[in-house]
């Protein structure tokens, strides 16, 4: 059994951030999203890892994840040259799945559930597909499947103006080699894409056995900035552990389950959990409340924040309105003079985004 992660793509829902960067390596809880992909297909068991990337953003994910030791597993890299669908992936990656089955990842999902329950009935029952889903209240943005009393797929349909159901096709879904044939079979969408329900469809017409379970767990699709700060507060609420690297200096607070890195400063500062805190950060004069995560490296001053994430090297200086919902990028620098402006001073990248409320 092996696992391919989509890691590819290209990331146009979580502009301005993914403009440069790589959306599967946005931090949840100062930890990248595709990490956690990674160690929940290793808890199943599952080592012999291919991750598929894009030649823009893969040198970053490779230099950032490396070769899987880290993760107890072994990490194989390859290309997809231009982003042409999930299915399309698939069969870039043929080569490193061979005639093995496999879970397929996409690198940018978030799920609760642990994997292995699912292996087992694929495994167990010699299925073709297993497909995983989740009810929405709008399925009309989703690939939705209908399914059987007995959890047989019997149609998947991509964002159907009049859905057959509300379950949702999640990220994730386990193969058999059968899967190969089906997208040999397959043309291309409309929006020109390889797709993956177009392939699980093929699957479905050729009498093959596909499954479907639901999720019982949360199912999060971090490629908008809401669904993002959605993770992050989940995550920090089930996962994080407190841990405080530092001696906490007179004047400042820490309050509830937190987590601080090596080398960061708390000056005259007051931390409020569920929050995480990277390595080498420089608070002053600052109140962070619940659900926000620093990064690595960032420096705040005068600032008060919650229920954001602020990416490594960010700096944000004299800001007395609170900042909330927000995702600040990395090496962003936010700052308010010392007396009240009279004039604002941006410079700000293609699709940037601000909000004076
Ligand atoms: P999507 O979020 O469906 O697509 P996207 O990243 O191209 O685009 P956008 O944010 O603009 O909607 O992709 C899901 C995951 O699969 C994500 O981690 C990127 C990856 N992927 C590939 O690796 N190759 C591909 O050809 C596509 C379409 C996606």
């Amino acid at each position: 059994m092996k696992a391919l992660i989509l890691s590819g793509g290209k990331g146009t829902r979580l502009r301005p951030l993914t403009h440069t960067g790589a959306k599967q390596l946005v931090p949840v809880a100062n930890k990248p999203i595709l990490w956690y992909g990674i160690e929940s297909i290793v808890a199943a068991g599952i080592t012999d890892i291919g991750i598929i990337l894009n030649p823009e953003t893969g040198d970053e994910i490779q230099a950032k994840t490396g070769d899987g030791d880290r993760f107890g597993a072994r990490i194989t890299y390859i290309i997809q040259d231009s982003p042409d669908g999930l299915a399309h992936a698939v069969k870039v990656a043929q080569p490193f799945l061979g005639e093995d089955p496999f879970v397929m990842y996409l690198g940018d999902n978030l799920i609760q559930d642990r994997l292995d329950e699912f292996l087992d009935v694929f495994k167990g029952q010699q299925l073709d597909g297993v497909i995983l889903l989740k009810q929405v209240p709008n399925p009309t943005a989703f690939g939705v499947a209908e399914v059987d009393a007995r959890g047989r797929v019997l149609q998947l349909v991509e964002k159907p103006p009049v859905p057959p159901s509300d379950l949702a096709l999640v990220g994730v879904y386990f193969f058999s080699p059968a899967i190969h044939e089906a997208i040999a079979q397959i043309q291309p969408s409309t929006r020109g894409e390889l797709e993956i329900t177009d392939a699980i469809q093929q699957l479905i017409r050729t009498d093959r056995a596909v499954e479907a379970r639901q999720l019982q767990g949360w199912w999060l699709d971090t490629g908008k900035k809401d669904d993002l700060l959605a993770a992050n507060r989940i995550i920090l609420d089930t996962q994080l552990e407190a841990d405080i690297a530092i001696a906490v200096e007179e004047g400042s607070q820490v309050l509830g389950r937190v987590r601080i890195g090596e080398g960061s400063v708390l000056r005259n500062s007051t931390v409020r959990g569920p929050a995480a805190i990277g390595r080498n950060c420089h608070l002053e004069n600052c109140f962070i409340g619940p659900y926000s995560s620093i990064g690595d490296g960032v420096t705040l001053i005068d600032a008060d924040i919650e229920h954001s994430v602020i990416l490594e090297q960010a700096k944000i200086e004299g800001i007395d309105q609170r900042i909330v919902d927000s995702l600040i990028g990395e090496r962003s620098h936010l700052k308010l003079a010392p007396n009240r402006p009279k004039a604002l001073r941006f410079a700000l990248g293609k699709d940037s985004q601000v909000e004076l409320v």
